[in-house]
């Protein structure tokens, strides 16, 4: 079978483990031969983030918060510096405080609501304005959202509007970067157990609906994400850009699953 990407380079932000929805993209798209790149945030994941990149065999191990400016602008500026060009880019992260996600949303704060919509949506606008200089053969910029940007999901509360924030983004984004050939879309994932996902109240009361009520009468996996993520960076998506596609086992087309 032919490797889907052979020959191109993916900057992958947001492992931090292997329970990472970002992991498991890095590790299809090490599968399909692409050329790693991979961050973690801040000196408190260097060695565990290391260590996982090596296991992938990631060509590079990047340090990048992206609530800091200077930190994106400097890795972008040495990966120019080292003549990088990038094809594709997955933005994997969001941050809430946990309060946010188990009191009521009406009792969200104005601080909690900054950094949730900063973490979550603005870098996403962040990096690709970093990045795209360097995407000089065009691509793919890809972000993770979840339905809880369309629809009320019980203590997901302001990561919903961030989402909001995120999908809107994505749209916008597409149409400026669309005439440089980048395209950029968003997979809305199903749940999945990862360390975020464990900071959301009553959690694995999602994973009990969701199988229960939808289509495929399960939950979906991060590979089964990670495999629409290489299909979307790949040349087999190149027609596809300003969209959300959903990865739930089909999930968000159920009304009420009686
Ligand atoms: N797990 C799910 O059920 C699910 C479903 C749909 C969408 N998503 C989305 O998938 C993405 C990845 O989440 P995950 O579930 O793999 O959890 P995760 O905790 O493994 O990944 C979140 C990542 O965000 C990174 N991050 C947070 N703040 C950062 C900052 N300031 N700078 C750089 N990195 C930062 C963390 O280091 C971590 O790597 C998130 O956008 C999440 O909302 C998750």
């Amino acid at each position: 079978m032919p490797q889907l990407l052979e020959g191109k380079t993916a900057l992958v932000l947001g492992v931090a483990n292997r329970w990472s929805i970002a992991y498991a993209i890095a590790q299809a798209f090490r599968r399909e031969g692409a050329t790693l790149l991979i961050t973690y945030q801040g000196d408190r994941q260097k060695q565990t983030v290391e260590e996982l990149g090596q296991e992938l065999g990631a060509s590079k191990i990047l340090n990048c918060d992206v609530t800091k400016d200077e930190e994106i602008a400097a890795l972008a500026a040495m990966l120019h510096g080292e003549g990088v060009r990038i094809d594709t880019m997955v933005h994997s992260i969001a941050f809430a405080n946990k309060e946010d996600l188990s009191r009521p949303f009406v009792e969200t704060s104005r601080a909690g609501f900054a950094l949730a919509l900063d973490v979550s949506a603005y870098s996403l606008v962040a990096v690709a304005k970093a990045m795209a200089p360097l995407m000089t053969a065009g691509g793919s910029i890809l972000t993770l959202s979840y339905l809880g940007a369309v629809r009320v999901v019980q203590n997901y509360n302001v990561m919903g509007v961030a989402k909001a924030a995120l999908e809107n983004c994505v749209r916008y984004l597409a149409n400026d970067l669309g005439g440089a050939g980048i395209r950029v879309n968003a997979i809305s994932a199903g749940p999945i157990k990862t360390a975020s996902a464990r900071g959301i109240k009553d959690f694995s009361k999602v994973l009990d609906g969701v199988a229960a009520m939808a289509p495929l009468k399960r939950n979906c996996d991060a590979a089964e994400v990670a495999d629409t993520a290489v299909f979307l960076s790949s040349d087999l998506g190149r027609g596809v850009t300003a969209n959300v596609v959903y990865v739930d086992a089909g999930f968000q087309a159920v009304g009420l699953g009686l």
